[in-house]
C-alpha cells in the first residue's frame, strides 16, 4: 500500500461532512502567490464514517487513516441535504439548498436562484488554477452540462471514459452471463476499457499535479471519486479482506416503531438493480435477506477500501512531488449515513478560504438570492491546531450552542415509488432537521414548490432522539413531547 502524505499536509476530512486535518505553517495567512498553499480536495460519493480513523474495527482503510491521522478529523459533520446534487451544490457554493433551490436533479442556480460564486471560482479569481477530475459537480443540468465551466474551472473537466458503463451489463452473475448488478466485484482487465473510473480519476489528477509541479501560480485541484456509491463496481481482489463469515449484520436493521411513514426512505435506487430485482424483496419495509444484507455490506466495505489505495497514490504522488508541505488536504464525502463539535459541509467554502489566507466571504443577509458572494456557513478556522504558532489560536465554543441543519423533500406522507429523489414539481412536504450535541429534532411540514415556501404551522410528523440514551435513534419521543413539554425537554 502506498504511504499517503506526510509533512505539513492538512486536511479536512470530512463524512456527511466529517472531518477537517490541517496542520498549518506560520507562512500560510501570506498574500502572494509565491508562498500561497494549494488546494487538494477530495470528494468521495456516498461514503459514511466506515473507516478506521472514525473507529470501524472491520473496515480497512489505511491511507484514509494516515491522512486523518495528521489532520483534523471531524466527527460529527453533517451534509445539508443527503442527495448527491443538492449537496454538491449546497457545499461548492457555500449555501444551503433554500438558498440554491435546489433539491432534485433538475436545475442549473446560477439561473433559477442566484448567482452564487462556487470555492473553486473564488480561488480561480484569487489567482489559482482550478482543476476538476471525476465527479465534483454533478454532472448534468444541475452544473449546466459543463461542471460550472468557465466560471468555476481553469481548464475543461475531466471526465473518466469507463464511467459509462457504471451502470451497464458489465457484472458477472453466478449464471456466467454479464448483469447490470448492485453487487459487482470485477476482474479489472476483464471489464470494458480494462479500467475503472477512479483508477482513471487518480492518473489524471497525478498527471496533473506533475504538471503543477513547475507552476508558477498555486493550484487548487478537486478530484471527485464515484466509490463506493452503488453500484459497487471494483476489483475484486478487495473482496477477499472481508471473507462473509467475519461480515456482521447491521447493528440496528428494523424498521423502528415510532418511525413516521414520512421519514423512511424506501430505497428505490438499490431496487432497480437486476440481483436486488431477483430477490423480489416487498415494497416499501423489505426485509432484505439476512445473505444479502451481509453480501451488500461486504462490498460496500470493498468498495471503501478499493476507494483507500486510490486516495493513498494520489497522496503518494503529493508526496513524491514534494507538494505536501505546501498543499491543504481536504476529504469529504456529499453524504453518507450520519454517525468534538458539530460542523456542516456548507461551512467547507469560508473554511478553505480562511485556511489559504484569501477574504473570508462575508456573511450572507436574509434573503442573499441577490448577493453573488457570501456565506452562510462558518468559518472553521478556529479548530486548526497551528502546530508552528506559539500562540494557540484553538478557542472551542460551547458545544451546546452548536446546531447543524438538513433537509430533505418528499412527494407524501407514505412511501411511494419517487421517495427518495421527489422532482421539485412533486415536493409537498419538506423534512427540516436539526441536529445538536444532545439530539435529533425533525419536522415534516407542508412545503410549496411553486413559492419555494414551508408552512410550519402545517406539520405532518415529528421525530426526536435522544443521541446519548438512543444512538441509533429507535425511540422517537416526539409525540411524548408534544404539549408544552418539548421545551423543557430539550433544555441544556
Ligand atoms: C455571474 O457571475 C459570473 C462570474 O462572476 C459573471 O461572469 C456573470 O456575468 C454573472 N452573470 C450574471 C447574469 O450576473
Ligand atoms: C449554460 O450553457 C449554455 C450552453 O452552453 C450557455 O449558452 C449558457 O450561457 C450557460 N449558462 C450560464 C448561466 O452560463
Ligand atoms: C475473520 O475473523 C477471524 C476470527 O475472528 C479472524 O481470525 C480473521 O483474521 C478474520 N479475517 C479477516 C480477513 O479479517
Ligand atoms: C413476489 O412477492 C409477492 C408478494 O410478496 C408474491 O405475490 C409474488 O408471487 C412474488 N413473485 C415472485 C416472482 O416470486
Ligand atoms: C517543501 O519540501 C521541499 C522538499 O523537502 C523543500 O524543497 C521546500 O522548500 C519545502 N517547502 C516549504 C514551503 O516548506
Ligand atoms: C489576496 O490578494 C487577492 C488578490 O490581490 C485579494 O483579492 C485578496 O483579498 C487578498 N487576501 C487577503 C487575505 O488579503
Amino acid at each position: 500500500m502506498p504511504t499517503p502524505a506526510s509533512g505539513r499536509g492538512f486536511l479536512w476530512l470530512s463524512l456527511v461532512l466529517s472531518s477537517v486535518c490541517v496542520a498549518l505553517g506560520s507562512e500560510t495567512q501570506a498574500n502572494s502567490t509565491t508562498d500561497a498553499l494549494n488546494i487538494l480536495l477530495i470528494i468521495v460519493d456516498d461514503l459514511r464514517p466506515s473507516l478506521g480513523c472514525y473507529g470501524d474495527k472491520l473496515v480497512r482503510s489505511p491511507n484514509i487513516d494516515q491522512l486523518a491521522s495528521h489532520s483534523l478529523l471531524f466527527q460529527n459533520a453533517f451534509a445539508q441535504q443527503a442527495v448527491c446534487a443538492p449537496s454538491r451544490v449546497s457545499f461548492l457554493t457555500g449555501r444551503r439548498p433554500d438558498t440554491t433551490r435546489l433539491y432534485d436533479f433538475n436545475s442549473y442556480w446560477r439561473v433559477h436562484a442566484g448567482n452564487f460564486s462556487t470555492i473553486p471560482q473564488y480561488f480561480k479569481e484569487n489567482g489559482y488554477v482550478t482543476m476538476s477530475v471525476g465527479k465534483v459537480f454533478h454532472p448534468g443540468i444541475t452544473s449546466n452540462h459543463t461542471d460550472d465551466s468557465p466560471y468555476s474551472w481553469s481548464f475543461p473537466p475531466y471526465h473518466p471514459s469507463s464511467e459509462k458503463y457504471e451502470n451497464t451489463k458489465t457484472c458477472r452473475g453466478p449464471d456466467g452471463e454479464l448483469h447490470a448488478n448492485l453487487l459487482c466485484p470485477v476482474d479489472v482487465v476483464d471489464v470494458p476499457e480494462g479500467t475503472l473510473p477512479d483508477k482513471q480519476s487518480t492518473e489524471q489528477a497525478v498527471q496533473l499535479l506533475e504538471k503543477m509541479k513547475t507552476s508558477a501560480s498555486p493550484f487548487f485541484l478537486a478530484v471527485g471519486y464515484h466509490k463506493p456509491h452503488i453500484p459497487f463496481r471494483y476489483p475484486k481482489e478487495f473482496q477477499k479482506l472481508y471473507p462473509l463469515e467475519n461480515i456482521t449484520l447491521a447493528p440496528d436493521s428494523e424498521v423502528p416503531d415510532g418511525l413516521p411513514p414520512v421519514a423512511y426512505n424506501p430505497w428505490m435506487d438499490i431496487r432497480q438493480r437486476e440481483d436486488v430485482q431477483a430477490l423480489n424483496i416487498s415494497v416499501p419495509y423489505g426485509p432484505i435477506p439476512v445473505d444479502f444484507q451481509r453480501k451488500i455490506r461486504q462490498s460496500y466495505f470493498a468498495s471503501v477500501s478499493y476507494l483507500d489505495t486510490q486516495v493513498g497514490h494520489l497522496l503518494s504522488a503529493l508526496d513524491d512531488l514534494q507538494l505536501a508541505n505546501s498543499t491543504i488536504v481536504a476529504f469529504t464525502s456529499d453524504h453518507g449515513r450520519q454517525s468534538m463539535d458539530l460542523v456542516e459541509l456548507v461551512s467547507l467554502f469560508p473554511t478553505l478560504a480562511g485556511l489559504a489566507g484569501l477574504q473570508v466571504p462575508p456573511r450572507c443577509p436574509v434573503p442573499s438570492f441577490h448577493v453573488e458572494l457570501c456565506r452562510e456557513g462558518k468559518n472553521l478556522l478556529k479548530h486548526f491546531r497551528f502546530r508552528d504558532l506559539e500562540e494557540d489560536p484553538y478557542l472551542p465554543g460551547n458545544p451546546r450552542e452548536l446546531i447543524a441543519y438538513s433537509q430533505y423533500p418528499r412527494p407524501a406522507d407514505f412511501p411511494q415509488w419517487n421517495s427518495d429523489k421527489p422532482s421539485l414539481k412533486d415536493i409537498k412536504i419538506m423534512g427540516y432537521s436539526i441536529r445538536t450535541i444532545d439530539y435529533r429534532y425533525t419536522v415534516w411540514v407542508g412545503f410549496n414548490p411553486d413559492e419555494f415556501l414551508a408552512n410550519f404551522s402545517d406539520i405532518h410528523a415529528g421525530e426526536l432522539y435522544f443521541v446519548d440514551s438512543d444512538p441509533f435513534q429507535d425511540h422517537n419521543m416526539y409525540n411524548d413531547s408534544q404539549g408544552g413539554d418539548l421545551f423543557q425537554l430539550l433544555m441544556p
